[in-house]
């Protein structure tokens, strides 16, 4: 066997998230922002996007370079035409261990099971607010928290479980919301993860001020009850796990208080083809010019193994004052994928 795929800091690449798509229907202030992503937007034209067959064969050569899970994101991945299509094809490779996505969960209620029958096998749905008013500001298109509920219904009656539930918490919007999802999704069929707000793109308008650290969350979980601390499921693993006390999982993804870079194995595929190596970096390698220009697998695997050999990233880690005044151009969030 050849030696495993390592960067700079030792770190193996295990994980692909996959861009299919740049739009979505909403323009969530801490993601699209409406202001900004307005009529006039240049979203990637159809020509530029990865076709099926290319993100499949992208995918099997990951995998051939050590990844094992591949994740579905956007924009918002459902808005992509015969999304089923493509799983069924992804779900087919081998040496894939894990094949999910994450949506906004607008269009769940009439693809859950399309999904599910293609071989999907995790979701995770993103659900800002319990409350009607809340969730529409913050998807700031109006969107009704009924169907998005409807959404997640669907999913467990096709048989997504546990489905994760991502809350990104922003200070003085939903902080009330906290406890209450805790509550509402505390059964087995779901995992709920609070994520603190970050300064992912250039667009967010993002303050520190703004983040409600992961201490804090737990605080406003801990009103009722003790909280018990669970060991990482693998290692990497971007949440840290607790119970709580209605017996449900929870997890807090503390990206700016609790950076957690040392074992970042993730890469992403922007729907235009382009290999980001972090979440925050400004510029993605084009591996969609040389895979249309007729480049081999081999070349392609060359190509990839010598970007990830040169991967330094540890944004989060290295975040301070100085970046916040003088921020650097980064790519966003709907580009690249969450
Ligand atoms: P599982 O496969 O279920 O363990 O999911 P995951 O841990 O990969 O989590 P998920 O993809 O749901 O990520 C949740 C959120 O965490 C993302 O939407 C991002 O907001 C944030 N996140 C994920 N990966 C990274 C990362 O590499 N760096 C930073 N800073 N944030 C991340
Ligand atoms: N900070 C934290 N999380 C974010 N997401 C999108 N933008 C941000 C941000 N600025 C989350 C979404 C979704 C996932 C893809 O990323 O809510 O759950
Ligand atoms: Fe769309 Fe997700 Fe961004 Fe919200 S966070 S605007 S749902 S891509
Ligand atoms: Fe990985 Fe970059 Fe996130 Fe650090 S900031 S965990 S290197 S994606």
């Amino acid at each position: 066997m050849i030696d495993p795929l390592k960067d700079i800091l030792s770190r193996p690449l295990r994980d692909l998230r996959i861009s299919v798509t740049d739009r979505c229907n909403f323009r969530c202030t801490y993601c699209m922002p409406k202001e900004l992503f307005g009529r006039d937007y240049h979203f990637l034209p159809k020509s530029e996007i990865l076709s099926f067959e290319e993100i499949t064969r992208l995918s099997q050569i990951f995998i051939t370079l050590g990844v094992e899970k591949l994740r579905l994101t956007g924009g918002e991945p459902l808005l992509r035409k015969n999304l089923p299509e493509l799983i069924s094809m992804l779900h087919g490779l081998e040496g894939l261990r894990d094949l999910t996505l994450t949506t906004n969960g607008s269009l769940l209620a009439s693809q859950a099971a399309a999904l599910r029958n293609a071989g999907l096998q995790r979701l995770t749905v993103s659900l800002d607010s319990l409350d009607e008013t809340r969730f529409a500001a913050m998807n700031d298109v109006d969107f009704p928290l009924s169907r998005v509920l409807a959404g997640i219904n669907a999913a467990v009656s096709a048989g997504f479980s546990p489905i994760k539930i991502n809350v990104v918490v922003k200070r003085g919007v939903n902080e009330p919301d906290v406890a209450a999802i805790a509550r509402r999704f505390s059964g087995k069929e779901y995992i709920v993860r609070y994520i603190e707000f970050m300064d992912v793109g250039n667009s967010n308008g993002w303050r520190l001020d703004d983040v409600v650290p992961a201490d804090e969350i737990l605080q406003l979980l801990h009103s009722n009850s003790p909280i018990e601390t669970l060991p990482p499921n693998y290692p990497g693993e971007v949440a840290r796990r607790f119970r709580h006390p209605d017996g449900g999982e929870i997890g807090i993804i503390s990206s700016v208080s609790q950076p957690f870079c040392g074992d970042c194995s993730r890469a992403r595929l922007s729907a235009d083809g382009h290999l980001y190596t972090c979440l925050f970096s400004g510029k993605g390698h084009d591996l969609q010019t040389p895979m249309r220009a007729g480049a081999s697998d081999s070349e392609l695997t060359e190509i990839i193994s010598r970007i990830w050999r040169a991967r330094t990233d540890r944004y989060s880690e290295i975040r301070s004052d100085q970046t916040n005044r003088a921020p650097r151009p980064k790519a966003e969030m709907s580009l690249l994928g969450g």
